[in-house]
């Protein structure tokens, strides 16, 4: 069967710690509404070292992955569910490249992420890993469905 064109999709997005440091989580927050996504769960919390190896772990192994795991536990992050229409990949376009110097010009990385690793925001790359981002932070109860439909 073909895929639909429009799906609603919900995503996990991370308001990681360089941006809560600079105070950049209203920007943030306001380049995903503007752009038409619905915000259906959020919540400050800090993760252990641990738990951040945990939640990168397709990266385990990689030249990057104490610094990021670092970085993610080092203060206070935000993770949000966000929902709408092909949400996985729009979110990841307003996002931009991993990296700010290969990321378009307008997105939250060109403008705002310090470097490939300090890059303000993390976005569930698949359907799966965005099922499994969110229920590592959120139970059922704590996201708001009413916002869709
Ligand atoms: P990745 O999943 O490849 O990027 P994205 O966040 O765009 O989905 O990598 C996860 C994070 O790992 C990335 O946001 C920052 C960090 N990272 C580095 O520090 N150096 C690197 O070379 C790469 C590829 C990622
Ligand atoms: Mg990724």
């Amino acid at each position: 069967l073909l895929k639909p064109i429009n799906m609603l999709e919900r995503t996990l997005i991370i308001i990681k710690p360089d941006a809560i440091k600079r105070e950049l989580i209203g920007e943030i927050l306001l380049r995903f509404e503007n752009a038409g996504l619905h915000v259906l769960a959020m919540k400050m919390v800090q993760v252990s070292k641990r738990d951040a190896e945990k939640f990168y772990a397709e990266h385990a192994g990689k030249s990057f992955f104490e610094k990021l795991t670092t970085l993610l536990s080092s203060t206070p992050i935000i993770p949000v569910v966000l929902s709408g229409e092909n949400a996985i990949a729009h979110v990841r376009k307003i996002m931009g490249a991993t990296n700010p110097v290969d990321a378009e010009e307008g997105t939250i990385r060109h403008d705002l992420a310090l470097d490939g690793t300090q890059n303000s925001v993390h976005g569930s790359d698949s359907p799966d890993s965005a099922a499994r981002e969110i229920a590592f932070f959120f139970n059922t109860l704590e996201i708001f469905e009413n916002r869709e439909g």
